[in-house]
């Protein structure tokens, strides 16, 4: 594991990493990630989520990366550093086109780069998205995964049919659902649980070895 003091066991607070796929301003996956952020500030001790903007990091090339190993453009370090930093992640993946985003597979691709920032954490899926609620683009998020080396929620699944009645979203991309805030609370103690599982069992592991 590429780890960093983030992944030590025993933390009380876990720090997800949560990352929309759409840069649109009124983006109904943003707004899964900012009620996920109220959701966890106002009845989840112990998870805390930082959204990280995707929308500075250039289109994947590697003539960007420097000589050296690990050498990349500013807005890459500093995504990657944030990617090294977290507990978990929480991805909201709006479905293109039966698949991921490009702005979203651009930043797994850049924060897979040598060495791997995603390794061996804790991840769940939200997504918002017209007739499918983007459950293909979430089966390819998870298919990408692997080889990041990601440990994904597997249940609830929460896919979010953006357009359709009930209304969802007001004009701005705020969830405004109850319903929806429900199931997103459900993915979250979820995510909680199974980092937390990771997490204890890393230190198992530690004691079993020492
Ligand atoms: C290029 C493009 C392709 C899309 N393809 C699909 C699709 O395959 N399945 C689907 O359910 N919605 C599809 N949609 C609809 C979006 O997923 C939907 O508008 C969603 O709300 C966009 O996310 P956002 O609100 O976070 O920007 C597509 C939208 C765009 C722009």
């Amino acid at each position: 594991m590429e780890g960093s003091a983030a992944q030590a066991p025993g933390k009380t607070v876990l720090r997800v990493v949560a990352i929309s796929g759409s840069l649109r301003r009124a983006s109904a996956n943003t707004g899964l990630i900012r009620a996920a952020a109220e959701i966890c500030r106002e009845s989840i001790p112990g998870l805390e989520v930082e959204h990280v903007d995707i929308s500075e990091l250039p289109l994947l090339n590697t003539d960007l990366e420097g000589p050296g190993p690990g050498a990349f453009p500013a807005a890459v370090e500093a995504f990657r550093g944030k990617v090294r930093a977290a507990d978990c992640f929480l991805f909201a993946s709006p479905e293109y086109n039966y698949s991921i985003s490009g702005p979203l597979k651009n930043a797994l691709d850049w924060g897979s780069r040598p060495p791997n920032c995603w390794g061996d954490r804790a991840a769940a899926i939200l997504s918002a998205s017209g007739g499918s609620g983007g459950s293909r683009s979430q089966y390819h998020v998870r298919q990408v995964g692997v080889f990041l080396d990601l440990h994904f929620v597997n249940k609830p699944e929460v896919f979010t049919r953006a357009h359709q009645p009930p209304r969802k979203f007001d004009h701005d991309g705020n969830l405004v659902d109850p319903d929806t805030k429900d199931q997103v609370t459900k993915v979250l103690l979820a995510l909680q649980a199974l980092a937390l599982r990771l997490q204890l069992g890393k230190l198992a592991v530690a004691a079993h070895s020492s």
